[in-house]
């Protein structure tokens, strides 16, 4: 009542604040776009400097490097991992020891084996390659996976794909190109060498959109600064025999509307090793989350935070290094923000530490889901009354992946990322309740023992894992066959 009151009271007040207010937003947007169209101008001189001519698909970033030295050098500094901000960073951090519940989240999954923090471009193809989930295969015909893994690691990708065709470079193992993508993540993953304009060069988004009636050549450059990211920072899945790269977003780009397109085509990542649970595995949807996040609708861009400008005398360029904008709080947040360091820092955090809060809440309950699941399995439960149970644990679990996996998201889109997060306690808990009922039926009684998942070695030797067979595998595969893939790489020139 009181507050309705003031609101009648300071109409005219409130009126003339929501006015002012607005005018703000608009000249800060305003001045986003002329520094945009400022910037393309310089640009222009830019290409009088060209020392190389490049043509075709060219992965080598050392070449790009002759005609741009600073956006090169820049990009080369994705290599350094000395920053860590509260809960990211580029310092690597083996998250299945933080959390071991991860490892009982994907059990029967590769993610159970190996799961560490993301870090610079620089290091993609070897954190590839390093990772437990890659296998050990001995030959170019060997699993576990497909060559559709290199598809968001490098510039040799869409290299590669011009030269056998798109699908047949998908329907391949990963193994069969160990030799040919040798470049990490760079300049021709987002340029066209006539122009330097922002080109789509990952088939799977342009498909995505044409699926979607929209034509990706339309995009504005505003559009672009940030599709050049939602090729690789995104949800997606292999479709089919032929592991077909295909974005979800025939329905929409939400956590439901996806969910229901999976649902619809009978998609299942694997089944859970504990629950039976036909599975779905979120990778990293930054870009449909972000999108719903106050930033994205008032216009920003991913690089007007992860590549924010920086100055060498006259010229202006774009920072190349991408990493988290809080490690150059003074030209990202700042750029636009009137506010204090700390003041900027502390809202990123908060809106971590709250979505943080509940997402550790959900990994504790939907563990003991799994579990539960198991016990009732091994008490005698059948497929029928088990399918509430497992409906509820897959509904549940996508949810938390979606949020979690997503590691910008808690700030990219705090409100969604916690309505997310809410939806999936209240599925966790209702997949617990279902399975109680199940014991119940079966006439079973007394707590479900719960395992001890204290560290991840006790998590992993519970799912059943033999950790050490891996590793020395891995390590058989590391000293012997990716060395004879950089070598190759080399005397090809592939590799500088
Ligand atoms: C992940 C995508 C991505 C990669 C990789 C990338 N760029 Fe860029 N680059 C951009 C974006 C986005 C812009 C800003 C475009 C705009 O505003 O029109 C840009 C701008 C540029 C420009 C225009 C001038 C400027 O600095 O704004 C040059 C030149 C350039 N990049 C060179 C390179 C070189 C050289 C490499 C490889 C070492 C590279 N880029 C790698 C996304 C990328
Ligand atoms: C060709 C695929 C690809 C494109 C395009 C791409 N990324 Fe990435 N990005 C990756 C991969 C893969 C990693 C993880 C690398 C690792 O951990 O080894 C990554 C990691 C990152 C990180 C984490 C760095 C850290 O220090 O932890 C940030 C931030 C990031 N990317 C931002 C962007 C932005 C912004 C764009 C668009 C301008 C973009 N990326 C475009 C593939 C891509
Ligand atoms: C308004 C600024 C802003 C925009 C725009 C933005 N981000 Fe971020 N992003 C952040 C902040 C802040 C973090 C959290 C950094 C931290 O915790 O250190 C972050 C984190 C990330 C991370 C995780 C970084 C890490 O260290 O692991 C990735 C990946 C990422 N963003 C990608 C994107 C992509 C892709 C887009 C566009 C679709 C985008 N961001 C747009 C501000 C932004
Ligand atoms: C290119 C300009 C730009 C940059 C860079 C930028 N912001 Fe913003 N930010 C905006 C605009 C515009 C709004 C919406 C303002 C409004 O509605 O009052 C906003 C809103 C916010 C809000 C309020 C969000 C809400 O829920 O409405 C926070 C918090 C914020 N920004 C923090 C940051 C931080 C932290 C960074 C750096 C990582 C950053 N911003 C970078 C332009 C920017």
């Amino acid at each position: 009542m009181k507050l309705k009151l003031f609101i009648e009271k300071n109409r005219g007040l409130l009126m003339w604040v929501l006015f002012g207010g607005t005018i703000v937003i608009v000249f800060l947007l305003g001045l986003l776009a002329a520094s945009v169209n400022e910037r393309r101008a310089e640009i222009a001189t830019l290409f009088s400097n060209k020392r190389v001519e490049i043509t075709g698909i060219e992965s080598r970033n050392e070449i790009w490097g002759e005609n741009y030295p600073r956006e090169y050098e820049t990009w080369q500094k994705t290599a350094d991992t000395t920053f860590e901000s509260k809960h990211n960073g580029n310092v690597v951090k083996d998250v299945l020891e933080m959390r071991p519940e991860m490892v009982v989240l994907w059990a029967g999954y590769a993610f159970s084996q190996d799961y560490s923090s993301p870090r610079g471009h620089m290091h993609a193809l070897d954190d590839m390659r390093n990772s437990l989930r890659t296998g050990a295969p001995m030959t170019p015909e060997e699993g576990p996976q497909p060559a559709t893994c290199w598809a968001c690691k490098s510039p040799d990708v869409p290299r590669m794909m011009a030269d056998v065709g798109i699908e047949n470079f998908y329907s391949k193992k990963w193994a069969a190109f160990g030799h040919e993508i040798v470049n990490p993540v760079g300049c021709a993953d987002c340029h066209n060498p006539q122009n330097m304009n922002i080109n789509i060069s990952r088939p799977a988004l342009a498909e995505a959109y044409e699926r979607m009636g929209m034509d990706i050549g339309k995009s504005s450059i505003q559009e672009l600064r940030s599709l050049a990211c939602a090729q690789c920072h995104v949800e997606y899945y292999f479709k089919g025999d032929g592991k077909y790269l295909t974005f979800p977003w025939d329905k929409g780009m939400t956590v439901e509307t996806m969910e229901e397109y999976y649902d619809e085509a009978g998609f299942t990542d694997w089944t859970h090793k504990l629950s039976k649970t036909p599975m779905l595995k979120a990778q990293h949807p930054d870009y449909e989350l972000f999108k719903l996040g106050p930033h994205a609708q008032r216009g920003l861009s991913c690089a007007d935070c992860h590549m924010p400008y920086k100055t060498d005398g006259a010229i202006k360029y774009s920072d190349h290094q991408l990493v988290s904008p809080l490690l150059n709080i003074d030209r990202t947040c700042l750029s636009c923000h009137r506010d204090t360091k700390e003041n900027l820092m502390k809202y990123v955090y908060e809106y971590q530490d709250k979505v943080l809060e509940i997402r550790d809440r959900v990994e504790k309950e939907l563990v003991k889901a799994h579990v539960e699941a198991k016990y009732a399995w091994d008490n005698g439960a059948n497929e029928k009354q088990m399918e509430p149970v497992l409906k509820l644990l897959r509904a549940a679990q996508w949810r938390w992946d979606f949020a979690v996996a997503s590691h910008g998201a808690s700030f990219h889109a705090p409100v969604e990322t916690q309505r997310i997060m809410a939806h999936a306690l209240d599925k966790s808990y209702q997949a617990q309740l279902e399975a109680k009922k199940v014991l119940e039926v079966l006439g079973v009684t007394g707590e479900v023992p719960m395992p001890d998942i204290s560290t991840k070695e006790k998590a992993q030797k519970y799912i059943g894992l033999d950790m050490k067979d891996l590793r020395e595998k891995k390590e058989v595969f590391n000293s012997t066959i990716i060395p004879q893939w950089i070598e190759k790489a080399k005397s090809s020139k592939k590799l500088l």
